[in-house]
């Protein structure tokens, strides 16, 4: 059933029970170990590293309660079957605590017994599992997961691997696409948190009303349709790391609630009076520029002090052409083993255009363009036609003013801004058919800041 034979240890006073226990263990294909006291089990423990002790606890010499606290003390993971007398169930439910799996009650049937045995051989496994996996996330998550040869790039690879080690609250920010995220999550697998969650949530993505239930969790009753107490991401994230995306979509309230986790490291449910103490590392990322929301005022300046402990900030693909042909052969490898094909590399007519493209969507851009092209392509290497037509054409899939400007091009940075800007917020007006409170809400400036915008670009 097993590749290599484990071990059971059967500890008993009682022979009959040994005996009945041994060939059953045996068929499920143990080798059997059998001892008649606690000092003798516990010899054999340490002989044999069993997988699985059954524990008799009344016997003379050393009790079954002694000889698991010994054995807890020898390997905390060991897995122990306490086999008990109905008098005696108080004490197997306190021996639980000091590390048992589990106890049977006398006289007890071959059954239950295998099936006990059973289960803990899958909680073993899935143990063993979770432990793999999660060297996987960190070896896949780590920095090294960020790829790039580009020096500033490598730099942000260094300082992520030393923030990673500290405790202080990051702000990653950076256009979307260029890897926020992973280097939240490289901060949170390099850090000696690694073994604990690593939560996301997503600012932008909940409902207002629900956020702050959200983060603190509530109890039964707090609010209609809270039916049930809830844990939120705080308490999820516990010993872990809580990874705030798009923070600059947070509403003002709730930033003034998170100021005060981060300050004081306490909080309450929602509904709740208890006061919740917290043991969580706090990265967040955004693409606004908070700065300029704090002088906006539509977020806290407090708040903004807090979280920009310690700031980095990811680079756009135009500023690292280097990285665009080891991304894109990177996603290549990655997309045809998804889609189990082969596809020997780009042609050369199209890394060129991968490499004259301006990627406004960065990295993610750059995948999903990657991705398309393994699905269309037919032929033994990528060809120009597999590509997106924008990217084909290697000019950014938006209207003039947004094309990022070539050599050639460059204004004073304060006129091409003001172009982009302009464009944007024409664009924005057209589809909120003129209505300026609508297009300041969707654009997320004041509509104060929207009409000194207009009157500046002379936009009626
Ligand atoms: N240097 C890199 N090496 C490998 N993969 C990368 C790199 N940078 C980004 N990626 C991949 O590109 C995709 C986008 O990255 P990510 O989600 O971290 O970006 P983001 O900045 O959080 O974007 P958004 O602002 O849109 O949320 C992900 O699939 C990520 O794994
Ligand atoms: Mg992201």
């Amino acid at each position: 059933m097993r590749d290599t034979a484990t071990t059971a240890l059967i500890v008993d006073d009682d022979e009959a029970i040994c005996h009945m226990l041994a060939p059953v263990f045996s068929r499920e294909g143990f080798n059997v170990v059998t001892a008649g006291d606690g000092k003798e089990g516990l010899e054999a423990f340490r002989r044999h590293h069993p997988t699985i002790v059954l524990l008799d606890i009344r016997m003379p010499r050393m009790n079954g309660l002694e000889a698991l606290k010994a054995i807890i003390e020898i390997d905390p993971k060991a897995t122990v079957i306490l086999m008990t007398a109905f008098a005696e169930v108080g004490t197997a439910v306190q021996a639980m605590r000091d590390g048992a799996f589990d106890y049977v009650i006398k006289p007890f049937d071959l059954d239950e017994i295998r099936l006990l045995v059973r289960r803990a051989l899958e909680i073993n496994t899935m143990r063993a599992d979770i432990v793999s996996l999660r060297r996987e996330l960190s070896e896949r998550y780590g920095s090294e997961g960020i790829l790039t040869d580009n020096a500033r790039m490598i730099e942000l690879r260094d300082t992520i691997n030393k923030v990673a080690r500290s405790q202080a609250t990051v702000l990653v920010h950076g256009e979307s696409g260029t890897g926020k995220e992973l280097v939240a999550a490289a901060i949170h697998y390099g850090s000696p948190r690694s073994e604990g969650p690593f939560v996301r949530v997503n600012c932008a993505a909940i409902p207002e009303g629900l956020l702050e239930s959200e983060f603190f969790g509530h109890e039964k009753g707090a609010f209609t349709g809270a039916v049930s107490r809830r844990r939120g991401r705080f308490e999820q994230a516990e010993h872990g790391t809580l990874f705030l995306d798009e923070i600059g979509e947070m509403p003002r309230e709730l930033q003034v609630k998170l100021l005060r986790v981060l300050q004081e490291r306490e909080f309450e449910r929602v509904g709740g009076e208890s006061t919740i103490r917290t043991d969580v590392r706090v990265v967040v990322a955004t693409n606004r520029d908070l700065e300029a929301m704090v002088r906006e005022g539509t977020f806290r300046q407090d708040l903004f002090f807090r979280l920009n402990v310690v700031s980095l900030k990811t680079i756009p693909l135009r500023e690292r052409p280097e990285d665009i042909q080891l991304l894109a052969n990177h996603f290549l490898e990655r997309f045809c083993a998804e889609n189990t094909v082969t596809i020997r590399g780009f042609d050369d007519a199209a890394m060129e255009c991968l490499l004259a493209y301006s990627w406004p969507g960065n990295v993610r851009e750059l995948a999903n363009a990657v991705e398309r092209a393994v699905i269309m392509c037919t032929t033994p290497v990528i060809l120009v036609e597999n590509l997106p037509e924008s990217v084909a054409q290697g000019r950014a899939p938006l209207t003039d003013p947004m094309t990022m400007p070539g050599a050639d091009d460059i204004r004073p940075l304060r006129e091409m801004v003001g172009r982009f800007e302009a464009h944007i917020i024409e664009m924005a007006l057209a589809q909120n058919d003129g209505n300026r409170a609508r297009t300041a809400l969707q654009l997320g400036i004041s509509r104060r800041a929207l009409q000194y915008k207009l009157q500046d670009y002379s936009i009626s």
